[in-house]
Order: C-alpha cells, then sequence, then structure tokens
C-alpha cells in the first residue's frame, strides 16, 4: 500500500514531527529530483533505522554563480510519490528561506584543502555551501545514521571529515554508486542530456572500467588506461581524471599498491557530469 509520506515545510512542522518518530532514525539529504541512487539510499537506510526521514532542498549556497542552480529539474510531487511508495516517514521540504532563516549565513562550515582539489578546483566554495547545509540538516533532523552517495566522493569524504572533526553524534553510511544498465552513473542532471549527448556521457564509466581492469598492472597503467578511452571521445571535454589517495585525495604515485579512487569529471554539451570507482592498485580484478 502506498501512502503519501508526510510533508513539513517549516521548522516546527519538522520538531513536532520529528518527536513522533521513535527508535534509531535515519536521514537522507537530497536535492530532489529523484532517482534510483536516491531510492537506493532510501532502502539501504530503512533497513538499518525504524524511521527514515529525506530532505528534499535545492541548496543555493552550494552553487556558483555561473551554474545550474535556476535550471536545475523541480520534481516535488514525482519525488513524494515515489518517497511514499518506498515507505519513507518524513519528508522535509523547506524552502530557502526556512533554511537560512537569517539570509546568506556568516558562519560557514570551511571544507578546508580537501575541498580545493578535484572538484573544488572547479567549483569555489561548492564544499563550503554543501557541508554548511549537510550540518545545518543533521541539527534540525537528529539523526542516529545519515546516507550518502559513494557517486559524490569528494562529498561523502568531507562528510564523514566533518562527522569526526566537529563530533556530530551521527554515524555516516555509504551507499555505492547505482548506474544505468549501459553504465551511466545515475544523476539528477542526466536530464539535461539529448539522446546524442548521453551517448558521448558513456566515456565517463567507460573510462573508469577500463581503468578498474587495469588495477593489477599499476598507477600508470591505470591513468593510461582510462585516459585512453576518454581521449577516443572528443565530444566529452574531460575536467579531470584523477587516481588519488581515498583519504587524502592526493595523486598516488606510480609505485603505490593499495585502495585508490579513480575519480573524472566532464562536460558533455553544456552539462557537466562526475563519476569514479574506488579501487585497489595491484590487486587482481574481483569482479
Ligand atoms: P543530490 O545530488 O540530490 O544527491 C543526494 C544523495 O544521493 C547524495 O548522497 C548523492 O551522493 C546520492 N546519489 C546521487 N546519485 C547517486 C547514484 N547514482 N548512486 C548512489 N547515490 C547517489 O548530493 C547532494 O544532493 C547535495 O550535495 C546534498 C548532500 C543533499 C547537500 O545539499
Amino acid at each position: 500500500m502506498t501512502s503519501h509520506p508526510s510533508v513539513a515545510r517549516t521548522r516546527e512542522e519538522l520538531a513536532l514531527a520529528r518527536a513522533r518518530l521513535d527508535g534509531p532514525v535515519a536521514v537522507v539529504m537530497t536535492m530532489g529530483a529523484l532517482h534510483a541512487g536516491h531510492v537506493q539510499l532510501v532502502r539501504e537506510a530503512r533497513k538499518r533505522a525504524d524511521a527514515v526521514i529525506v530532505t528534499i532542498f535545492l541548496n543555493p549556497l552550494q552553487f556558483g554563480p555561473n551554474e545550474d542552480l535556476a535550471k536545475y529539474p523541480r520534481t516535488l510531487d514525482e519525488d513524494l510519490r515515489l518517497l511514499g511508495e518506498e515507505g519513507v516517514d518524513l519528508v522535509f521540504a523547506p524552502g530557502p528561506d526556512v533554511v537560512y532563516q537569517d539570509g546568506d549565513p556568516l558562519v560557514r562550515v570551511s571544507a578546508g584543502h580537501l575541498g580545493e582539489v578535484l572538484e573544488g578546483a572547479s567549483r569555489p566554495g561548492h564544499f563550503d555551501g554543501v557541508l554548511t547545509v549537510v550540518a545545518k540538516l543533521l541539527h534540525l533532523t537528529s539523526p542516529g545514521l545519515a546516507f550518502f552517495g559513494q557517486k559524490d566522493a569528494q562529498q561523502l569524504l568531507l562528510i564523514r571529515r566533518t562527522v569526526r572533526d566537529l563530533d556530530f553524534p551521527v554515524e555516516v553510511v555509504a551507499v555505492p554508486t547505482v548506474r544505468e544498465p549501459d553504465g551511466l552513473a545515475m544523476s539528477s542532471r542526466n536530464t539535461y542530456l539529448t539522446p546524442f549527448d548521453r551517448e558521448v556521457a558513456l566515456v565517463l564509466s567507460r573510462a573508469l572500467r577500463a581503468g578498474e581492469q587495469a588495477a593489477s598492472e599499476g598507477a600508470s597503467a591505470i591513468r593510461r588506461a582510462a585516459r585512453d578511452v576518454l581521449a577516443a571521445e572528443p565530444g566529452c571535454r574531460v575536467d579531470y581524471l584523477a587516481l588519488v589517495h581515498p583519504d587524502t585525495l592526493d595523486d598516488v604515485a606510480e609505485w603505490y599498491r593499495g585502495e585508490a579512487l579513480l575519480a573524472v569529471a566532464g562536460r558533455v554539451g553544456p552539462t557537466r557530469l562526475i563519476d569514479n570507482v574506488p579501487l585497489v592498485v595491484g590487486a587482481e580484478e574481483r569482479r
């Protein structure tokens, strides 16, 4: 049976509804335009908690002046229907004036140097905006568990560091990237892609897969394999391809063996897409 989840739009409504939830509570934070990746986060959350809160908030603080805030897809009715089907207990869908009650916040969470590399190099201030809203939403929803996707690996790392460095009383749980059958990582921004651009965009996951397949041969081979795939598709303007340590985001040395993250970002037409895979440099592939 599908029932519409209860929706809180103000701090008062949230506080009242939150007080009625018993047992371990999990939160899944989103910017809406929900897809199967978000749904997977909700399902994992339901396995671990008695009640699940989903936040839907298009956070202006994490968008740069020339980014896609104005055209970001907004599908609230459809999102609520989907979350009802998934048995979500409470949806917090505030407007910017509810979250930022005094306008842009004077005091913010700083991502430090980890926020200036990879995504942060192309999107100055982005991660400070993300971490500030995540901190606020953690305070407002007070969950025991918070679920985030591996799809946004740098964001996940920075949220883990925020929770640890600032002692938030919450356990962060990571969920592997959900992909379309052809490999494209699910993203709300995929709706921007024309059918032609969508074909071109597949080069990102293909490049990562090629890197994964070269994992046993070492860092140089991984980088080369992924770069060769990207080079064969001029329709994708690569922003970065990086093989980095998963905790420091520093490029791994040629002789490195162990866990690493292969991350890529590129533009296909007007759309900027990111993807990544965790892998073990020097290990035989398990799949
Ligand atoms: P959004 O892009 O809506 O993503 C919400 C959550 O879903 C994030 O944890 C993200 O990593 C996860 N997610 C997105 N696509 C996924 C996929 N294909 N597989 C698995 N998980 C996926 O990330 C944000 O919103 C915002 O920055 C937010 C954390 C809500 C702060 O505003």
